[in-house]
């Protein structure tokens, strides 16, 4: 099996395996042909979300992506490269303190059905792999966007009936944030967790909606806005 790999240069490396994961085989490749490979990887079980890397142009995890011949590997998109297939994450996660993606207000006398838990439990599972930010669209034009998951992130907090300031939190993503989406779902398609930030933003401009906001853009060039569900007016 060979396998190319996404470094200064696209190297080649011929592999006897078969049915293996490509962390696997990332690790045999640094353990008998070339110790300078560098990746990150942690739990190898899905969990920790270190080992997000692209095959064949598509965000994976390493540790349950299933090697094929010919294979591409590459880096994440839109972060910067340190080294081969490690990437700094830092930018795109300094979005959650951005869009205060956390409770801030805490109502006491508030608590939780079972019914309340399940409208956000999915975004509790974001394992911050980052491969939403890579397969981003906008984020990769505008470093400025809050992006998907600090998105969904907003959303959990906003959702959450125990949260008092969702209308800071909704002010916070009217500026590089729900309106500069483009609705394209590229984050959902490659969310290990089965996430879906852009059904995330859409409640979160239904929410915007509601509170007054409309898209400034839209605004400007037709002199319309967005009704109740989100949907445009005129
Ligand atoms: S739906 Fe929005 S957040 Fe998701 S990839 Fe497309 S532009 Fe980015
Ligand atoms: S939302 Fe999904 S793709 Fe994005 S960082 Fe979280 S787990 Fe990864
Ligand atoms: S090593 Fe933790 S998600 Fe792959």
């Amino acid at each position: 099996m060979r396998v190319k790999i996404q470094r200064k240069t696209l190297e080649e490396f011929e592999l006897d395996v078969h049915d293996i994961t490509l962390l696997a085989a990332l690790n045999k490749i640094k353990l008998e042909q070339d110790p300078s490979l560098t990746f990150a990887s942690g739990c190898r079980s899905s969990v920790c979300g270190s080992c997000s890397m692209r095959v064949n142009g598509k965000e994976v995890l390493a540790c349950s992506y299933k090697i094929q011949d010919g294979d591409m590997v590459e880096p994440l998109k839109n972060v910067p490269v340190i080294r081969d297939l490690v990437v700094d994450m830092d930018r795109a996660l300094s979005f959650n303190a951005a869009s205060k993606a956390w409770l801030s207000s805490l109502s006491s006398g508030v608590s939780l059905s079972h019914e309340d838990e399940k409208i956000n439990e999915i975004q509790s599972d974001c394992i911050l792999c980052g491969s939403c930010y890579s397969a981003c669209p906008v984020y990769s034009v505008n470093k400025e966007f809050l992006g998907p998951f600090a998105l969904t992130r907003v959303w959990k907090y906003v959702s959450d009936k125990r949260e008092q300031s969702d209308g800071s939190k909704i002010e916070t993503i009217q500026t590089n944030g729900v309106w500069d989406c483009t609705l394209c779902n590229e984050c959902t398609l490659v969310c290990p967790q089965g996430i879906s930030s852009k059904a995330d933003i859409e409640k979160l401009r239904s929410k915007s909606a509601m509170a007054g906001y409309s898209d400034p853009s839209f605004a400007n060039s037709f002199g319309g806005g967005f009704g109740f569900d989100g949907s445009p007016s005129f």
